[in-house]
């Protein structure tokens, strides 16, 4: 309780980027430097695995035909999500606000393109056929920049593109004691944020990561027709 009310009034001064970098740097070259701190590389690994298998087929119900699809990875971090998307048939695009990301992420995937950007400021030239965010709106705490992510992504959308948000949500009675850095969204938030900004969530399905011992969430977010 006591946490809770701290992390709240904690949120609105965290400095998620530079606690971002700090972590990047912490752990250079090493999977910790995105990934869950508490797992092993193995449990990392399995963990990311089935959610690129959950990722495959939710996209490819929604966007058979990925070739010559252009897909914008919001939140990339090293890459390893966008090069997944890439062995899909998609051209790739990913965003990360931290340097020490973007530069790793190219040296490790050529074959996509990344590019240094905030989500809450998306300016790129181009629009999207489909926008995936894997474990990152998680980490924007800030709400005024949460609301300003979802715009910004939506602003970036094709006309009949697909938003896929991946990450933990929560339900309406359910309460987590949470660092600072993390914030758990229910269903709903998104649904009333998404409507206010005339897109629609078209599929929600939630699955359990064995590896992580956790559920998470899957949401897949249309403009509204
Ligand atoms: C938990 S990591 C996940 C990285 C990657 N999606 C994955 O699953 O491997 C979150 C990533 O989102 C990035 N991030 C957080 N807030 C961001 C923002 N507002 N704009 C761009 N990137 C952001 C962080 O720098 C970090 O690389």
């Amino acid at each position: 309780m006591l946490l809770s009310l701290f992390n709240k009034l904690f949120h609105r001064s965290f400095d998620a980027k530079a606690n971002w970098i700090k972590r990047f740097a912490s752990f250079p070259g090493d999977w910790r430097a995105v990934g869950d701190v508490r797992l092993t590389e193995q449990q990392y690994r399995q963990a990311n695995d089935q959610k690129k298998q959950i990722l495959s087929d939710t996209l490819l119900r929604f966007v058979p035909q990925p070739a010559k699809k252009h897909l914008l990875d919001g939140g990339c971090g090293h890459g390893d999500f966008s090069d997944h998307f890439r062995q899909m048939g998609f051209r790739v695009t990913g965003i990360d606000f931290m340097e020490d990301a973007i530069r790793t992420a190219r040296q490790r995937y050529p074959q996509c393109e990344f590019a240094l950007s905030d989500l809450a400021d998306l300016k790129l030239p181009h629009r999207f056929d489909a926008i995936a965010t894997i474990d990152t709106l998680i980490n924007v705490v800030d709400e005024t920049l949460w609301r300003k992510s979802l715009q910004s992504m939506a602003d970036h959308l094709a006309p009949q593109g697909f938003l896929v948000i991946m990450e933990r949500l929560r339900q309406p009675d359910e309460t987590f004691d949470l660092p600072p850095h993390v914030v758990f969204r229910t269903p709903d938030d998104y649904r009333r944020s998404f409507t206010e900004i005339g897109l629609t969530v078209i599929h929600h399905e939630r699955f359990f990561v064995q590896a992580q011992n956790l559920s998470e969430d899957i949401l897949v977010i249309q403009p509204a027709l």
